[in-house]
């Protein structure tokens, strides 16, 4: 069942997501090389706590930390550790916050240091194509035209997505109804957008094979040949001008 959210709710998940673009913006400061990723897993949720709210990560599926940070060949839900970061990767972080019962959902895609071509490459194509899917968040186009806006545009720059995982609906729960895959076609691709869904765009993108497995510890997703992948996220509010809630043009910058 898909939640189309009233203005009281949207108001909520605004303030939400403003307080994410915050500590996204504090976090890609913090990548640097010898970081260790537990480190900006303590640093966000201390920040997230101190501002009233809640990870939404944490304890969703048993899942243990405050961020999933995922290093070059892992795609998603890297589990914070003592691993440091190195100059020439890349690295994903994605974030939950429940905020007064509501929740938003986003991911960036950071360079430690310098990365190679690439890598480089991998970062823009894969922003570019979530900035691109945000602008079909129209009321009457349909969930595929978000999906098929993503395929196409990463297709087009001769990288993959990843068919495992895919956005979602969010709002008072992390993850609601409506699937939004990064490929199509699929079932639902015809659903109509409504004004006010809030949906979790979220482009998993590849530089090699779109081929994933899940790692031991049963969360981290890697690629099968170990080419590195980039992920991008932002909540955004379905609108004749789409909204996004995760970002703040004054301080959020492209990558
Ligand atoms: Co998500």
């Amino acid at each position: 069942m898909i939640i189309v959210k009233t203005e009281y709710e949207l108001q909520i998940m605004r303030e939400c997501g403003r307080i994410m673009a915050e500590l996204l913006n504090l976090l890609a400061d913090m990548v640097k090389p010898g970081v260790k990723t537990c480190e900006l897993d303590r640093f966000a949720e201390e920040f997230i706590l101190s501002k009233g709210c809640k990870p939404a990560f944490k304890g969703y599926r048993g899942y243990p930390a405050t961020l999933c940070v995922s290093v070059d060949n892992e795609v998603i839900h890297g589990i914070p550790s003592d691993r440091k970061l190195h100059e020439g990767e890349i690295v994903s972080i994605d974030v939950g916050i429940f905020y007064k019962g509501y929740c938003t959902d986003a991911a960036r895609t950071y360079r430690v240091g310098k990365v190679d071509t690439k890598r480089n490459k991998l970062i823009q194509v894969t922003y570019e194509a979530l900035q691109r899917a945000i602008k079909v968040a129209v009321p009457g186009k349909r969930l595929g035209d978000i999906s098929r806006e993503i395929y196409n545009y990463v297709r087009s720059h001769g990288f993959d997505v990843v068919r495992e995982f895919t956005g979602h609906g969010v709002g008072k729960f992390l993850h609601e109804d409506p699937m939004i895959p990064n490929y199509v076609p699929y079932k639902w691709q015809n659903l109509r957008l409504q004004r006010y869904m809030t949906l979790a765009i979220e482009p998993m993108v590849v530089a090699g094979k779109p081929n994933v497995y899940v790692k031991d510890d049963n969360w981290t997703v890697v690629t099968k040949d170990n080419e590195p992948a980039a992920h991008f996220e932002d909540t955004v509010v379905v609108n004749n001008h789409p909204e996004v809630l995760t970002a703040d043009s004054l301080i959020d910058s492209p990558p």
